[in-house]
């Protein structure tokens, strides 16, 4: 067996995974969530650590495995979190996560002070959520704390640490920090020169199937797992989502929609240049690259309008009638910029809107439009794909998104490309415990472990009349960025 290890936000979930990568066993261990200020999102690490020992401990247990049979285990880990240590290894403050907005003016401070040397370099922009802005924030503004900063590190990373006693970061998540020089696969002198910071505090890099160590004696016992477990660097969950769905080869694409919504393809060439309009990330397979695109509120737009217009109704009872509309919704359309978005408008301020309601619209064509509108705005990030050169005919497809049978035919029609359901899907864990397995020796190549562990279940075909009219309404979508954008001011 193998386990992967996926430190999410709200939980860690691991799972135990067999040969032929059929899940065994899983358990999670949820931990809390702060917001001490308005912006601010934090987390204890030491939650991080205590909820992956209790959870390994479990699954030991419900399986009833002998901890001999387990050959290793690797990481999957919620991206961009700052974890600053002090010399003798202590965490100095709580972490700031991804979902942290209180560094805009470092961002821009990031943006002046190199210009176009950040996206040659770091190859994206300066987004709040990123590693740099929250470094930069807490020189600034805990300078106490920052003096005694001996390394910063990414929530998995810290949490392996702590398994292992051993330092280090995979390529993947280290490009989501700013301080990477991600063509180069090392870390920048110019970027991390530009702000007075030491390289000493950027941890050794190594790639995601690197054995980073084995269990320290203390956390055997605690998690019951032999000290002989081997341990893999890990994965960025996107990275670890990627290879969870089989995304290895060019032109390989998903798309996930749980709270956010990510489109995500396979990108061979080092050298492509996007502008920073799509992210541009390691991948977890050695000298590979996934460029990304984000919509912020996906799941979270349709969370969100169930609970405020729908509480009394579950997922399916909500989507139940949706079939019954027609595409385009009555003329309803929505635009899910309901907490900002990323792709392509990288904007934390606009906002949302209903536009073209009438009388005779009833809850059912709300919430259609509320997936089309989710649908057009990861539609706009493949746009961004396709422009580069990508001829994007299938995606599979992951998460919430996929669950519910009409939104995977929108997708089919809205994206103009054949969606694929996989048989049983595991997420960001899969990737990680497919790390485990690659770095084990179970495989000549994570390509040979992803032809033996993923399996699809279905297609969606898109259908051509619905497609053009769709491909009608994703241009009025387009439009309504630009018209509502000075009204949010
Ligand atoms: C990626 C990002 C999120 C986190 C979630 O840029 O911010 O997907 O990785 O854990």
């Amino acid at each position: 067996y193998v386990i992967g290890v996926d430190l999410g936000t709200s939980a860690v979930k691991t799972v135990l995974v067999d040969p032929q990568g059929k899940v065994a066993f899983e358990h999670s261990e949820a931990y809390p969530l702060s917001r001490p200020k308005p912006n601010w999102s934090e987390q204890n690490p030491e939650d991080w650590v205590q909820g992956t020992l209790t959870s390994l401990r479990r699954l030991i247990e419900i399986s009833g495995i002998e901890p001999s049979q387990v050959d290793g285990l690797s990481f999957s880990g919620q991206m961009h979190g700052l974890v600053l240590v002090d010399a003798q290894g202590q965490v100095l403050r709580p972490a700031i996560l991804w979902n942290d907005t209180r560094t805009t003016a470092q961002c821009r401070k990031i943006e002046q002070t190199l210009g176009t040397k950040l996206i040659e370099i770091a190859r994206n922009r300066a987004l709040e959520g990123f590693t740099l802005p929250k470094i930069l924030w807490v020189q600034e503004n805990e300078p106490e704390i920052f003096a005694q900063a001996e390394l910063f590190l990414l929530p998995k990373d810290y949490v392996r640490y702590r398994l292992t006693g051993e330092y280090g970061m995979d390529y993947s998540d280290a490009a989501g920090t700013l301080l990477l020089d991600v063509g180069a696969k090392v870390w920048s002198p110019e970027i991390a020169g530009a702000f007075g910071l030491p390289l000493s505090i950027c941890p050794k890099l190594v790639e995601s199937f690197d054995q980073t160590g084995t269990l320290l004696p203390e956390i055997a016992g605690q998690s019951g797992l032999l000290v002989s477990t081997k341990v893999f660097a890990g994965g960025a969950d996107n990275a670890c989502g990627a290879l969870g769905a089989g995304i290895l080869g060019e032109g390989r694409t998903m798309c996930s929609i749980g709270t956010s919504g990510v489109v995500l393809s396979y990108e061979s060439n080092k050298e492509l240049n996007l502008e920073g309009k799509v992210h541009f990330f390691n991948h977890g397979e050695k000298d590979a690259y996934y460029i990304m695109g984000v919509t912020l509120a996906a799941g979270h737009s349709l969370t969100w309008f169930k609970e405020t217009f729908a509480a009394e109704k579950n997922f399916d009872e909500l989507l139940q009638g949706i079939g019954a509309i027609p595409a385009g919704s009555g003329g309803l359309l929505f635009t899910p910029y309901i907490s900002g978005e990323r792709t392509p408008h990288p904007d934390a301020n606009i906002r949302g809107s209903f536009i073209g309601m009438d009388s005779g619209h009833t809850l059912d064509h709300f919430t259609r439009s509320v997936l089309e509108g989710i649908t057009f705005s990861l539609r706009e990030s493949i746009e961004i794909v396709r422009d580069s050169g990508k001829e994007i005919t299938e995606i599979v497809a992951i998460g919430g998104g996929a669950k519910n049978e009409t939104w995977l035919q929108m997708q089919a029609d809205i994206f103009g490309a054949s969606i694929v359901r996989l048989a049983s899907e595991q997420g960001p864990a899969m990737g990680a415990a497919m790390l485990a397995a690659y770095g084990s020796g179970w495989f000549a190549s994570l390509g040979e472990c992803a032809e033996a562990f993923i399996h699809s279940a279905d297609v969606y075909r898109p259908d051509p009349e619905q497609v053009e009219l769709y491909n009608g309404l994703f241009s009025l979508y387009q439009e309504v960025y630009g018209q509502t954008r000075e009204l949010n001011d």
